[in-house]
C-alpha cells in the first residue's frame, strides 16, 4: 500500500506502540496521539484555574486556552463565528440540548419531525421524547438495503408539515454518507430546521457547516483523536439566541435576581457550570493534528485499507458485508454477518486473536431491524491502521466458521 500516510504514524500513538492488539473499533472511539494527551496534561500542570471567572492571570490564561479551542473548532467546521460553537460532553448531549431547548419550545401538535432511519439512537430518542411531549408526529426517512437514501424518499417524507429534520452525516452501521445537502435543501424549502449528527463524519472528512447550510451540527471529540467528555454543538446564531437555556446555573447568566435571571450572551448561555477546559484544549490539539495530516491524505489511506479489507472479505464464504460495493462509501466502516455464527461469537474469536471489533446492534436498532438483522459485527478503520492488521482480521474471519464446528 503506497499512501502518503505510512505505518510510521503509529509512533504518535502511545497505546498503539505498546500493544499487539489490532484496534479496529475506531467508530466507537479513536486512539489518542501524544500531542492530545500532552495538551490535557499541560493544561492541568500549567494553566489550571476555573476559566471565565477569575480576574487573576492563571484564570485568564485558562479562559484564553479554552476560547482558543472554541476558535479552532469554529475554523475546523467553518462556522461563521466562534459564538456559534457550544461545548458539550458529546454528540448525545448536543442533540439533547437541541431537542430540549429548540424542540420543546418550537414544535407542537400537527407538526412533523423527520428522522432518518440510519440514525444512531442518540439522534432518535431525543426526537421521540419531543414527539411524545409536544404531540408532534415522528416519521422516518427510509433507506434502501445498501443504506442509500433516495431522492424519492426525501421528496415523499419531508412534507409541508415537517418542522424539523434530523439526519446523521455518516451512518455508524453502513459508513455511508447520507445526501445531507439534498435533505437540508428540501427541509428548508418547507421551512423546517435541520440537525446533522457529525459524530462519524468529522474524523474522516472536511466539514463546512455553512456550505452544507445546516441549522445545527453536533459531534464528539473522542472519535476525532480528542479526549472523551468533550463534544460540540454548532447552531446558527439566530436560532441559538432565540432558544432557552438547556441547563441553568453558574456562568450562564448576566444577572440574577430573587425572581429570575438575564441569560449570558452566546455561547455562555448554553455552558452552565464549570466547563471542561482541559479536554477542550485536548480537542484543539487533536484538530491541529488532523489538520496537519490533511483529509486528502487521511481519506487516501483509509480508502486503500478499506478496499483491501473488502477485497479479502468478498473471498470469505458465508460472509456478507453490509452497505455499498464501493470502498470510498464506507468511511472505514466494515459491518458484516457470517452465516450461522452469532456476532458475539465472532467478536470473541477475534478477541482471542488479538483483534478488537464491535458486535451487537451498534445503538442503531431501528436501522438493523429495517435491514433485517438483529446484530452484526463491525470493524472500523482509521488512518493509523495497517495492512498487516487487516490481513490478521481477514485470516481470523476466514477461520471463524471452522472454529465454530462448521465443515465449510
Ligand atoms: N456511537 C459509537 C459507535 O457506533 C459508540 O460505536
Amino acid at each position: 500500500m503506497n499512501t502518503k500516510i505510512t505505518d510510521c504514524i503509529r509512533c504518535d500513538f502511545p497505546l498503539l506502540i505498546q500493544t499487539n492488539e489490532a484496534y479496529l473499533d475506531n467508530a466507537a472511539t479513536s486512539q489518542k496521539p501524544y500531542c492530545v494527551i500532552n495538551a490535557v496534561e499541560d493544561f492541568y500542570k500549567h494553566s489550571n484555574a476555573n476559566p471565565l471567572r477569575g480576574l487573576y492571570e492563571l484564570s485568564v490564561n485558562a479562559t484564553d486556552r479554552y476560547e482558543d479551542a472554541r476558535e479552532a473548532v469554529a475554523k475546523f467546521i467553518h462556522a461563521g463565528e466562534s459564538a456559534e460553537i457550544i461545548f458539550t460532553r458529546n454528540t448525545t448531549e448536543s442533540l439533547n440540548l437541541i431537542a430540549y431547548s429548540y424542540g420543546l419550545s418550537n414544535l407542537r401538535e400537527g407538526d412533523e419531525i423527520v428522522v432518518s432511519i440510519t440514525e444512531h439512537h442518540s439522534n432518535i430518542l431525543p426526537w421521540q421524547m419531543v414527539a411524545r411531549s409536544t404531540g408532534a408526529k415522528l416519521s422516518y426517512l427510509e433507506c434502501e438495503q445498501d443504506g442509500r437514501i433516495t431522492d424519492e424518499a426525501i421528496e415523499k417524507t419531508i412534507t409541508e408539515k415537517t418542522r424539523l429534520v434530523a439526519v446523521g452525516e455518516v451512518s455508524n452501521v453502513t459508513g455511508r454518507r447520507n445526501p445531507v445537502e439534498k435533505i437540508i435543501e428540501k427541509a428548508h424549502s418547507v421551512g423546517a430546521v435541520t440537525v446533522v449528527d457529525g459524530a462519524q463524519s468529522t474524523p474522516h472528512m472536511a466539514v463546512d457547516v455553512q456550505a452544507m447550510n445546516t441549522d445545527f451540527f453536533a459531534f464528539s471529540g473522542h472519535k476525532l483523536l480528542g479526549p472523551m467528555g468533550i463534544g460540540v454543538l454548532y447552531g446558527r446564531r439566530e436560532l441559538l439566541e432565540a432558544m432557552p437555556p438547556f441547563l441553568t446555573g453558574g456562568e450562564m447568566i448576566q444577572t440574577v435576581s430573587r425572581e429570575g435571571a438575564v441569560w449570558a450572551e452566546l455561547p455562555h448561555k448554553f455552558e452552565a457550570g464549570t466547563v471542561n477546559a482541559a479536554d477542550a484544549v485536548g480537542l484543539h490539539a487533536a484538530i491541529d493534528y488532523i489538520t496537519g495530516l490533511g483529509f486528502d491524505a487521511i481519506t487516501e489511506r483509509e480508502d486503500a485499507l478499506t478496499a483491501y479489507a473488502m477485497e479479502g472479505m468478498k473471498k470469505i464464504p458465508h460472509l456478507h458485508l453490509i452497505g455499498s460495493e464501493d470502498p470510498a462509501e464506507h468511511n472505514g466502516i466494515l459491518n458484516f454477518v457470517i452465516d450461522g455464527v452469532h456476532p458475539h461469537d465472532i467478536s470473541a474469536i477475534l478477541d482471542a486473536d488479538g483483534i478488537d471489533v464491535r458486535a451487537g446492534h451498534h445503538c442503531a436498532q431501528p436501522l438493523l431491524n429495517h435491514l433485517g438483522f438483529r446484530s452484526t459485527t463491525r470493524a472500523s478503520l482509521m488512518f493509523y491502521n495497517t495492512e498487516e492488521e487487516v490481513r490478521r482480521l481477514l485470516g481470523s474471519l476466514a477461520s471463524v466458521r471452522s472454529r465454530m464446528g462448521y465443515e465449510d
